[in-house]
């Protein structure tokens, strides 16, 4: 049965993707932040269904929780993610620094620390792959300046990934990343135009059909390839 580790998994894109995986035959390791969150979970999704408990800018966390089993992991689904300071705080006239940081910590730098934190258990699969839940808001093709902090995140992701996907084309471990369109979440709020259960279909479908011929490349939840 092949593995599934997805973060930020209690809720919103991750929840309704662990729970297709699920349908679809996947295990799931699922990570949360809170052990309340982790019984509830376990109880409602069944056995199949791992919680993981960890904060992923906790760098030792996500080494303890790695080395917690030596279990194969077929795909890591970096998903956790924030959108960082109150809008009227993270634009380029008047930004919340530290909350620019935290965001940059969560979105840019921990996907990559928990890509580095299960490599090993990511190296024992037959066809590994990292995906990573980036956003259209990092695209460089217009230049909407809103939540300068978020887009600035995401489009560091786009090139941190592109550069894991090199990195690791060597040993046949696909690196991509993933356009979840505008997605009804507590992050996306209740006027957006995708369901989260819609989107999360469309992610595992990407992510079984993903494979080394496309590392490196960034895609619509419908599966198709689009620019950076
Ligand atoms: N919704 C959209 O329209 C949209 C559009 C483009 C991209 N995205 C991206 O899609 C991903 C999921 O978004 P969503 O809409 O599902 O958001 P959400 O409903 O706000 O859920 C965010 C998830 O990230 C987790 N998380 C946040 N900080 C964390 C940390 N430090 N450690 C561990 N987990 C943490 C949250 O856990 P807690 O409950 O513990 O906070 C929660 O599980 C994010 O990367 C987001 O940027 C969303």
């Amino acid at each position: 049965m092949p593995v599934m580790l997805i973060t930020g998994a209690n809720r919103g894109i991750g929840l309704a993707v662990a729970r297709v995986a699920l349908a679809r035959g996947w295990t799931v390791l699922g990570s949360m932040r809170r052990e309340e969150d982790a019984d509830r979970l376990a109880a409602e999704l069944g056995p199949l269904f791992r919680p993981q408990l960890f904060d992923v800018a906790d760098r030792d966390a996500l080494a303890a929780s790695a080395a917690s089993s030596p279990q194969a992991i077929d795909v890591l689904l970096n998903n956790a993610g924030i959108i960082g300071p109150d809008g009227q705080d993270q634009s380029s006239l008047h930004m919340d620094f530290d909350g620019f940081l935290r965001t940059l910590e969560i979105n840019t730098l921990a996907p990559l620390a928990v890509a580095q934190a299960f490599l090993p258990r990511l190296r024992k699969a037959a066809q590994p792959r990292i995906l990573t839940i980036s956003s259209q808001m990092s695209w460089m093709g217009y230049a909407k300046s809103d939540r300068v902090a978020y887009r600035a995140s995401k489009a560091a992701v786009n090139k941190v990934m592109q550069c894991l996907a090199t990195d690791l084309e060597p040993e046949n471990i696909a690196v991509g990343l993933i356009d979840p369109g505008w997605v009804r979440t507590d992050m996306g709020g209740g006027e957006a135009d995708l369901t989260a259960e819609e989107v999360a279909s469309g992610i595992v479908g990407l992510i079984e059909n993903f494979d080394i011929t496309r590392t490196g490349r960034f895609f619509r939840w419908t599966g198709e390839a689009r620019e950076f």
